[in-house]
């Protein structure tokens, strides 16, 4: 057993991805905590994040954790998070902000050794098949055995990218993960705030594509599933128009200095001919217009994963492993 989990109290090495914008509210946090492993709920304003982490409680006793990305994270939601029992933090450079126990999501050796020199109590290693914004540059295998060589002997150390069966659950902890991480899994739940037409477009998705296309206020890479702006606009590489690519990247983390109110309006008017596209994914309560002109997060693992399902029965499924 982990350490880790251990000292948090979680049973199953098993652990639901924060998916930031509505995609991991407390339904389905809590519903993965209540069966045994670590729900997260993802980034949102930080009145969000307070309400959920108090939504999750009022659905289980058990632990839950916050994910906070990096570059849009101000004193405010690092105030919220401390309501969490784990915070995972994601992109960026690694500082410890909070007295809660804290786990940090890297792409690298380097990466992770920055982690651990500021305090991190375990680090995510990030494959590069794992869907949503993606730092990982190598499979999620080989920088967990890379992380393994590197860092202090028992230092906890979870795997994500590609897991999505209890196979793939053992593989990993048989490699010395702690814990599997998974995010495209859950995004395929019946918890998860993803619209019905965006999970059914994963059920029926094979292919990824690992781009910058939904980059405006957030140039970095994430790996989606094709919809009608990806085949607009990328070749078949997944690479964007230089001069798009020059023009988000002089965006810089601008979402970081708009309310979640203008990027709700900003999100709204994107439409397939005009590549000005954020990074927002369509949500339950979210505007139409982003299925075919907003970002559909998927790993690779997308193309095994046929079925929409009860978090609490997927945890299961795949703790049947451990
Ligand atoms: C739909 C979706 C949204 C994601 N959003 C976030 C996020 O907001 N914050 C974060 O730290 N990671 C996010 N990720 C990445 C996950 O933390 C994790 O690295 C990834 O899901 C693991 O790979 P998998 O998708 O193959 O399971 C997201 C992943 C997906 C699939």
């Amino acid at each position: 057993m982990s350490a880790l989990l251990d000292r948090l109290g979680v049973e199953l090495p098993v652990v639901q991805a924060g998916m930031g914008g509505g995609l991991a509210r407390a339904g389905l946090a809590a519903a993965v905590s209540e069966a045994g492993g670590l729900g997260t709920i993802g980034f949102v304003a930080a009145d969000g994040l307070r309400s959920e982490i108090a939504a999750a409680r009022e659905r289980t006793g058990r632990p839950v954790a916050v994910n906070l990305l990096l570059p849009f994270a101000r004193r405010e939601h690092w105030d919220a998070a401390a309501e969490a029992d784990v915070v995972v933090t994601f992109w960026g450079k690694p500082r410890r902000r909070t007295d809660r126990p804290w786990v940090h999501q890297v792409g690298s050796e380097r990466e992770a050794r920055a982690a651990v020199a500021a305090g991190a109590d375990g680090v995510i290693a990030q494959g590069v098949e794992a869907g949503g914004h993606v730092r990982g540059v190598v499979p999620a295998l080989e920088l967990l055995a890379l992380l393994r060589r590197a860092l202090p002997a028992g230092y906890p150390v979870l795997a994500a990218g590609g897991i999505a069966d209890r196979a793939d659950v053992a593989r990993v902890l048989d490699a010395g993960a702690d814990a599997a991480v998974l995010g495209t899994r859950f995004v395929m739940s019946d918890e998860a705030g993803a619209s019905a037409a965006y999970k059914q477009r994963l059920m029926e998705s094979r292919e990824t594509a690992l781009t910058r296309l939904f980059g405006m206020g957030w140039p970095a890479p994430h790996r989606v599933i094709w919809n009608e702006a990806t085949e607009r606009w990328l070749d078949r590489d997944g690479r964007i128009p230089r001069w798009l690519d020059a023009s988000q990247r002089l965006s810089g983390p601008l979402l970081a200095r708009l309310r979640m109110s203008a990027q709700a309006r900003v999100a709204a008017t994107q439409q397939v001919a005009r590549p000005f596209f954020g990074p927002f994914a369509p949500t339950t309560d979210g505007p139409r217009n982003l299925l075919d002109a907003g970002a559909l997060y998927a790993g690779e693992s997308v193309a095994r994963i046929h079925d929409i399902r009860p978090a609490a029965e997927i945890v299961r499924d795949l703790a049947r492993a451990a």
